[in-house]
């Protein structure tokens, strides 16, 4: 008999033990926010967060106001939909709010990426090529290397004179992922391929097939993220993430030229911490991951709402021409290839506003950050909650600002001069309840975890729309078609892709 107590104890101490971690007894306590646990245990409101992130946090909103807390997936996430309320959670101190342990979490699921003590550190003192003086030659770098992927059958006999027809999501994603991939990660040396036609045909070929593979993990991602994958996908991603450890290995990437100064630091510091090889090769892909996930569906959005605007189009071409005129430049037969430098991609205004706005209407990251200690928070109309040590806090930038149509009028629209002053300058005064709000698109993120490629994808993009206006006529197969709505499965991740493509036809102007 007095055998079967400590077997009864243990098993309802395993009982409770597991309705704890299911947050069973979590109550809301006086101060903190609305609670709302869903009614699934553990899972809480995962579900419905998945499969329509706007359309959850939205249903939240509508309920609770601008504040909330909500299961997902054993942890509690504390959203703040006040932009006005941003600055005191991006600019929090590191011991309360971190961010570094999460993306850690999620790095080493996603990417089986295990990082270093103090790997931020690493990724800070690099990031200074990607900015500045460093985007000089990266610019430098980028277009050749988008002139050798557009341009190469000029004067062949091939040529680009008849129309040639593409998927608008698929040329724009390809054309900018091999660009970029080849301007970061260099290309095939002269040596090696005996001449620079060859080398260059060889970087055509090899991005081609790079890119391939790429799209099959891109479309796996998001559900891989959530850990959510059919055992046969599960294999799948294993395949991939095997690839491309092997074609962007270290010991690949010491036999190209041109490797960026970002990718060769990067490196450089991670063998001299004594990482093995085999993990240097992984973080290889998790930045092939971070720098060419998102610039290729971007540049997809920003010509497609050219296209359905003709106005912002034509605006956007004069900016053009009257940049290629001031530099002497001309595009013509048989001439020179233009040279589009960095300065005079800070010449134009208005294709600035253009990507911006393409940006406000399909960048939808989560900001999350990790509640270190439990602490007061306040928002910036007085109102103070306390948050709990060991729950998250998250920001939607779409939804509580980039949508918000008393910050943005007409919210959904695509007005390309949104981000201009009347004076041709940037606009940045935006405004709620009479306050200027200072977080008015946040596409990039914001604080310690801010995207540290903003001004090369930036340049990217405008290199891309800049060739594509000075070199080619381009228009939708059906200029009546609808844009494609977006595919609802990525809302968080970064930029949406829509949910199918839009066939349109291009060919070079002369
Ligand atoms: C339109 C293009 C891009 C968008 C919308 C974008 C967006 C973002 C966002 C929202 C984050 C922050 C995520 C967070 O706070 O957790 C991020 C991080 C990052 N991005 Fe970008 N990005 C773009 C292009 C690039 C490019 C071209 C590069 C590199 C050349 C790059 C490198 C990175 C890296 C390394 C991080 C991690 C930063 C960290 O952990 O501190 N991104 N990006
Ligand atoms: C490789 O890229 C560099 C720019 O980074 C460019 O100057 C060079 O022409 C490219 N080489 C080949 C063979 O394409
Ligand atoms: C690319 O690398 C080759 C070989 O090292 C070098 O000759 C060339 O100047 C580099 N190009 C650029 C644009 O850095
Ligand atoms: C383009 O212009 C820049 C700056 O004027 C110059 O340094 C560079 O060599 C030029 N590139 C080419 C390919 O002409």
């Amino acid at each position: 008999m007095s055998l079967w107590l400590p077997v009864l104890l243990a098993l309802l101490i395993s009982a409770l033990g597991g309705l704890y971690l299911l947050g069973a007894f979590r109550r809301r306590r006086p101060k903190e926010p609305p609670l709302d646990k869903g009614h699934i245990p553990w899972l809480g409101h995962a579900l419905d967060f998945r499969s329509n992130s706007v359309e959850f946090l939205q249903k939240m909103q509508r309920k609770y106001g601008d504040i909330f807390t909500v299961l997902l997936g054993g942890y509690y996430f504390t959203f703040v939909m006040d932009p006005l309320s941003f600055g005191s959670i991006v600019k929090e101190a590191k011991s309360n709010f971190d961010f570094t342990h999460f993306a850690k979490q999620l790095v080493a699921r996603v990417f089986g990426y295990h990082s270093l003590e103090d790997e931020h550190k690493v990724l800070e003192t690099s990031n200074k090529h990607l900015m500045g003086d460093g985007l000089v030659i990266m610019t430098q770098a980028m277009m050749e290397n988008l002139q050798n992927l557009m341009l190469h059958s000029i004067g062949t006999v091939k040529g680009q004179k008849e129309w040639q027809y593409d998927g608008l999501f698929h040329y724009s994603y390809n054309i900018l992922f091999r660009a970029g991939y080849l301007a970061l990660y260099g290309n095939e040396t002269v040596r090696r391929m005996g001449s620079k036609e060859k080398a260059k045909e060889f970087d055509r070929v090899h991005s081609e097939e790079l890119f391939n593979e790429f799209r099959k993990y891109d479309s796996l991602f998001p559900r891989l993220a959530y850990a959510v994958l059919s055992p046969k996908e599960k294999l799948e991603a294993e395949r991939l993430k095997n690839l491309f450890w092997n074609m962007l290995s270290v010991e690949k990437t010491t036999q190209k030229d041109n490797v960026s100064r970002w990718i060769f630091d990067q490196q450089h510091f991670r063998q001299e911490q004594g990482m093995a090889e085999y993990m240097q090769d992984r973080y290889m892909f998790l930045l092939l991951w971070a720098s060419q996930g998102n610039t290729g569906p971007a540049s997809y959005w920003l010509l497609l709402f050219l296209m359905k605007h003709p106005e912002a189009l034509k605006a956007v071409k004069e900016e053009v021409e009257k940049v290629l005129k001031e530099t002497n430049q001309e595009v013509k037969p048989g001439g020179p290839l233009i040279n589009l430098t960095r300065d005079m991609l800070m010449k134009t205004p208005i294709l600035d506003s253009a990507v911006e706005e393409t940006l406000r209407l399909n960048t939808a990251p989560v900001l999350i950050r990790g509640i270190m200690q439990d602490m007061d928070f306040k928002m910036a109309d007085g109102r103070e909650y306390t948050l709990r040590k060991g729950d998250r806090i998250a920001i939607f930038p779409y939804i509580a600002v980039q949508m918000d149509p008393e910050v943005h009028p007409e919210p959904h629209q695509f007005k390309y001069d949104r981000f201009l002053n009347p004076d041709g300058t940037k606009k940045a005064d935006f405004y709620k309840n009479g306050k200027k709000v200072k977080y008015f698109t946040m596409p990039w993120g914001a604080g310690l975890s801010m995207c540290p490629g903003r001004f090369f994808a930036t340049n990217e993009l405008k290199q891309f729309v800049f060739l594509m206006l000075a070199y080619f006529d381009f228009e939708l197969v059906n200029v009546e078609e609808d844009i494609p709505p977006i595919d609802q499965s990525r809302w968080g991740f970064g930029i949406m892709q829509p949910a199918h493509d839009i066939q349109f036809k291009y060919r070079l102007r002369f």
